[in-house]
Order: structure tokens, then C-alpha cells, then sequence
């Protein structure tokens, strides 16, 4: 089973175009690898505890429970409005998360790998962590991003992280496949060398945060963000057998992939989820790739509620539709690379490489058909120099997207994509049916034209699929053959559309966006 996850979304405002990005990536690498044949599980949710929320809540004057409730709805809704597909949903208020963490906490106390100890250190309010002397800027004070800072000593309960680092370290160095893109390895390794003997804070007193999870061995305190949301990625598909979940171990057997900003490599997913597996006795064979993208940024400044620059993606879905959104969004970046949002990239692409190009390669091999052929497709006679290459050319694309795509390079899947599709309006560019059906002496090598654009069409239907499957299935509708839905990739030989097959006429499955004036 392949088994790809998400970062769960922190509910304490409204999603913006880095939540969309991370979500449809997932989907759309959930989606290819059904096509791959592959039987894929895609878990994603909300992180919904913390201070934060409670902060919030207690302002608006209402429970953190009826907060979450209403941030939560507004991701959900999300995800079901631009086609995010998920087959498990993880919220982590949700009871059967909550007695997980717990059954973890009590096990690992019981084991003598989590502790209490005093602690005195300046704390940021904001950040809820506690601050070291590396904080500090370089006139010796704690910035303004900390927000407010105070000394303060408390008792907490500890995981001893330091007995799992030496592993870690040996674990990471000699593995080339557990952080995607590779280039991000360095950054965790040099983290791991500043963290040696340190342990990690898992709780927090109950007089100052009451919105989480209660340890079991003791009601005065919850569990701190890490303990709580990381473990979301096993206790939502069933590591403490529930009938309502999946069965664990039919959904991680091998290495999951979990999608994650580089935010949250280091230290947590990079370091503390990783040592906190080996805690619970998961093999070196089964940890998890933690596949790390970039941030979409808005004019090179990161994005943030503090900066006002937030993109809405229920907005830019509303205005541009669903297929120019989820396009952009894995087309315009190189996966584990930043990128910048820009409206105009995102309309300018869904206009050359969708309206201009494979709409049009679509529409004018259909119409032809309908108008030359009486809409029926058959393979002609003899092929020529140029229809060989056209095979050849669809053949080196379907490879070249299948390689980027299982790198998890989206971008470079559709530019393979796109190649194709130009090569296709090039052909009938210079082959020029409309020309061939003036002479009926030639009605083979129209036929054989005619075929070849249209069995491009369907092959580009399929290998569209996982990032517009709505586009994907109008192209096979307009096709008359919804069974492309159906294929793998590996049924993708030439030969799709069959001898003798009639197609429907066909109507603009990209129309362009008509930029006005404000945009
Ligand atoms: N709740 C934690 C994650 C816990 S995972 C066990 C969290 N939440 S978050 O809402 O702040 O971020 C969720 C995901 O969105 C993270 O992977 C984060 O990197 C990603 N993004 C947030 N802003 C982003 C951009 N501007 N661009 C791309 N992705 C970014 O962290």
C-alpha cells in the first residue's frame, strides 16, 4: 500500500494558498499513483489543540471546541470544493486520536522514556516554546517575532530524545530516500549535531493551557503540539485497533510518504517524529519519507496574517475555476523549491498550455472528425514519416511524465505533457486535414491523421488525470470512452481509441479566461 499524508492544518484561521498547494499536491500524487496501479491510502486533517486556539476562542468570546468546529468546517470545505480526495481524516480533538496518544504516553512512561523535570527559561507567549540563547539577535535581545517573553520555571514532562539522536544521526547519513529533495538532508544533519543531549518538552500545566490532551499519568498537565499532532499520522489509521479505523497494518507496510513545508522539517518531523517511531519499535525499513516542499511566497515576502498578504484560495477558486487553481498551483513550482504567487502567471498559464493548447489540440482533432469523418475515428492507411514521430514523440512524453512524476515532480510531468500536445498541434499545423478532405482520393491519410490526434487525446486525458481529473473525464466523455478512467499506465499503448469508434462533438473543455481590468 502506498500511504501519503499531509501536514495536518492548524485551525486557528482561514486556509491560504500554502495550505491548497500542500493538499493538492498530495491529491494529485495520491492520484497518480492509483494510476501507476499502486493501491494508495491519502490521510490529511486539522490540527486542532493549542494555544493558540485558545487564545482566540477566549477572545471571540466563545469555547475552543465551537471554534475548531467552525476553522474546521471552512478547510473541509475546501478540500471538497477544488476535488482534494482523502480516505482518512484526521481531527485531532477527534476521542479515538485522543485515547491513542494517551495508550502512546502511557506506554513510553511505562518504559522510563519520558520523565518530569524543573525548568526555568524565557518563554515566548506567541511561539509557546521555550527560548535558548540562540533566540537571540545580535544585541542580545529576544526579537519582536517572539511577541512577549517572560522568565519563567515550571515542572514538565520530558521524552528522552537524546537516547534515539545516535541512530538518528547513523539512520539519516547513510540513507539516501528519507528526505525528498535530497538537498534538504544537510540542513536536518547540522540541526541533530546542535541538538545532542537534548530532550524534548511534551507537556504544558494545565494552569496555563487547558486545550489539549491530558497526560495519563498525570491530570495537571496536557500534551505540547509535537505529541499530539505527530502522532495523528498512525493514530487516525488505527495503530491502537478501533473497528471505526482502518487496520494499521494494512495501510503502513512499507515507507509512507509524508507531505510537509520546510517549516516543519526541522525539528519536528525531521527529528522528533523520526526518534519518537524508533521509541515505538518501527524498523529503520519503516520510517517515513518526508517529502518537503517550498512555500509559495507573495512578491518574495513569506505569507502571513501579521503581513496582510494572504491569497484566498476559495476566492481564486470562484473567479478562475478549479481547473486553473490546481493547475497553477503544482505547475507554476518545482517541488521542495519556494516559489512566488502571482494572478497573472496563474491565468497566462491556464491559458497557453490549457485553452491554447491541449483545448485546442482537442477541439480541432474532434470537430475535424465530426465534420470530416462523421465523427468516426479509424486508423487509415500506410503511415507516414510524420506520424511515426508523433508515436515517437508520445511515447518519449509518457516516459519523461512518468519519470518527473515519480519523483514527485509535478511541474516537470505536465512540461512533458505539454510537449507532446505541442508536437500534436504541429503536426496537424503542417499536415493540414482540412486540405486532405478537399480531395476523397485521400480519405485513408485523413483517417490516419484524424486518428493520430485524436488517440493523442486520449492518452493526454489520461496522463492529465490526476491533476484535472474533472477536465480529464469531460476529454473522455467527448471521446465517448469513459473506460479511460479505468487504465493504468501501463495500458497507455498506442491503440486506445478503437477501429471503427465514434466521438461526440465536442465543446470547450478550457475556455479562456478573460482577464479584466482589476486583476
Ligand atoms: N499543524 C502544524 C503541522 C502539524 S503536522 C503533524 C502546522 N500547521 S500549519 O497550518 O501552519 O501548516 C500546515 C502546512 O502548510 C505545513 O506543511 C506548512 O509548511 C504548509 N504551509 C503553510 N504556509 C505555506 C506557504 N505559504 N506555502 C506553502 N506551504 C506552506 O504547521
Amino acid at each position: 500500500m502506498f500511504f501519503v499524508t499531509t501536514a495536518i492544518d492548524y485551525t486557528n484561521g482561514s486556509p491560504h494558498i500554502g495550505h491548497a498547494y500542500e493538499k493538492v499536491l498530495a491529491d494529485v500524487i495520491t492520484r497518480y499513483h492509483r494510476l501507476t496501479g499502486e493501491e494508495t491510502y491519502f490521510l490529511t486533517g486539522v490540527d486542532q489543540h493549542g494555544q493558540k486556539v485558545q487564545q482566540t476562542a477566549e477572545k471571540e468570546g466563545i469555547s475552543p471546541a465551537e471554534y475548531v468546529k467552525t476553522v474546521t468546517t471552512r478547510f473541509s470545505a475546501l478540500w471538497e470544493k477544488i476535488g482534494v480526495h482523502y480516505d482518512g481524516w484526521a481531527e485531532t480533538t477527534d476521542p479515538r486520536h485522543i485515547r491513542c496518544v494517551q495508550a502512546i504516553l502511557s506506554d513510553l512512561y511505562a518504559q522510563g522514556q519520558i520523565y518530569k523535570k524543573t525548568y526555568k527559561g524565557f518563554y515566548s507567549v506567541r511561539q509557546e516554546q521555550f527560548l535558548t540563547d540562540r533566540d537571540r539577535d545580535e544585541t542580545g535581545n529576544f526579537g519582536p517575532e517572539w511577541g512577549e517573553v517572560t522568565e519563567i520555571e515550571e515542572e514538565n514532562y520530558y521524552f528522552k530524545l537524546s537516547d534515539h539522536t545516535p541512530w538518528l544521526r547513523d539512520f539519516l547519513e547513510t540513507s539516501e530516500d528519507t528526505i525528498l529533495p535530497g538537498f534538504r538532508k544537510s540542513e536536518l544533519i547540522n540541526a541533530l549535531e546542535k541538538n545532542t543531549g537534548a530532550d524534548l518538552c511534551i507537556s504544558r500545566p494545565k494552569e496555563r493551557l487547558t486545550w489539549g490532551i491530558e497526560l495519563p499519568f498525570d491530570p495537571d498537565f496536557v500534551t505540547y503540539v509535537w505529541f499530539d499532532a505527530l502522532i495523528n499520522y498512525i493514530s487516525f489509521i488505527g495503530y491502537a485497533p478501533d473497528s471505526s479505523l482502518p487496520n494499521f497494518k494494512t495501510i503502513w507496510t512499507g515507507r509512507p510518504v509524508h507531505i510537509i513545508g520546510k517549516d516543519i522539517l526541522v525539528p519536528a518531523h525531521g527529528i522528533y517524529w523520526l526518534a519518537m517511531l524508533k521509541a515505538l519499535d518501527f524498523a529503520d525499513n519503516q520510517m517515513p519519507q518526508l517529502l518537503v516542499h517550498g512555500w509559495w511566497n507573495r512578491s518574495g515576502e513569506k505569507m502571513s496574517k501579521s503581513l496582510g498578504n494572504i491569497v484566498d484560495p476559495v476566492e481564486l477558486a470562484d473567479t478562475f475555476g478549479v481547473d486553473a487553481l490546481r493547475y497553477y498551483l503544482v505547475r507554476d513550482i518545482h517541488t521542495g523549491k519556494d516559489s512566488n504567487f502571482d494572478v497573472e502567471r496563474l491565468v497566462m498559464l491556464f491559458n497557453t498550455e490549457l485553452a491554447n493548447e491541449l483545448g485546442n489540440l482537442c477541439n480541432r482533432a474532434l470537430n475535424m472528425s465530426v465534420r470530416f469523418t462523421a465523427g468516426i475515428i479509424s486508423p487509415g492507411g500506410v503511415l507516414t514519416k510524420d506520424d511515426t514521430a508523433l508515436q515517437q514523440s508520445l511515447i518519449d512524453c509518457t516516459a519523461a511524465y512518468r519519470k518527473a512524476m515519480d519523483n514527485h515532480e509535478i511541474s516537470m510531468g505536465l512540461e512533458a505533457l505539454n510537449r507532446h500536445v505541442v508536437h500534436c498541434n504541429q503536426y496537424a499545423e503542417r499536415m493540414k486535414p482540412w486540405e486532405i478532405n478537399k480531395n476523397p482520393e485521400n480519405k485513408d491519410r485523413l483517417a490516419t491523421v484524424l486518428h493520430h490526434l485524436a488517440e493523442s487525446v486520449a492518452h493526454c486525458a489520461v496522463l492529465l488525470s490526476p491533476v484535472l481529473p474533472d477536465a480529464a473525464a469531460k476529454l473522455a466523455a467527448q471521446l465517448k470512452l469513459p473506460q479511460l478512467s479505468e487504465l493504468k499506465l501501463d495500458d497507455l499503448t498506442w491503440g486506445l481509441i478503437p477501429n471503427g469508434h465514434e466521438i461526440e462533438k465536442p465543446s470547450p473543455v478550457f475556455p479562456r479566461i478573460e482577464v479584466k481590468a482589476e486583476i
